[in-house]
């Protein structure tokens, strides 16, 4: 398996006539709780008009589950920041800090089975960030 991918599929093989399962990779944690819990904030404000209050979709696109980042879309967190902090929120882009695209980002991957950890979502390395955006929410 290659590092750093996130896989919805268990490898199954048959050793010696025991199964044997290998769990998928865990899911990376790459921003802070309290960039979630602020980001819930700028998300009420400035994205749930067209998202939805539960990002279910509304205008705009959902941003939770299959429907939005399967695994076959091949999405990146670099790719969906990019789109966010370039183009969001739509008809005012470029519009909120720094800071608070990156707690957006933190809130909309919290939303998304991505757990909380103790390194900060920076800005820069967000758009560059090559870790795969697989929701783990079905
Ligand atoms: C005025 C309505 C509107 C607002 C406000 C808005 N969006 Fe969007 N958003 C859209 C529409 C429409 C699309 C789909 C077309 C596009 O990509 O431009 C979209 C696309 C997206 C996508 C890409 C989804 C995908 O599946 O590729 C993301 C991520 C996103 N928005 C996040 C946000 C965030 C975060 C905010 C708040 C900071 C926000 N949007 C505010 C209307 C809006």
């Amino acid at each position: 398996m290659k590092q750093g991918r996130i896989l919805a599929a268990v490898a199954v093989g048959v050793l010696g006539g025991s199964v044997v399962v290998a769990k998928a990779a865990s899911v990376p944690a790459i921003y802070t709780a309290a960039q979630a819990t602020a980001g819930a904030t700028v998300f009420s404000a400035n994205c749930a008009m067209c998202h939805g209050a539960n990002l279910e979709g509304a205008a705009g696109p959902t941003l939770v589950g299959q429907s939005f980042a399967a695994a076959a879309s091949n999405y990146t967190v670099g790719a969906i920041f990019g789109e966010i902090a370039q183009q969001m929120p739509a008809g005012n882009p470029g519009s909120l800090s720094h800071d608070q695209y990156a707690q957006v980002m933190a809130f909309i991957l919290s939303k998304n089975g991505y757990p909380a950890g103790a390194t900060a979502l920076d800005y820069n390395a967000a758009l560059g960030s090559s870790v795969p955006l697989v929701s783990q929410v079905k």
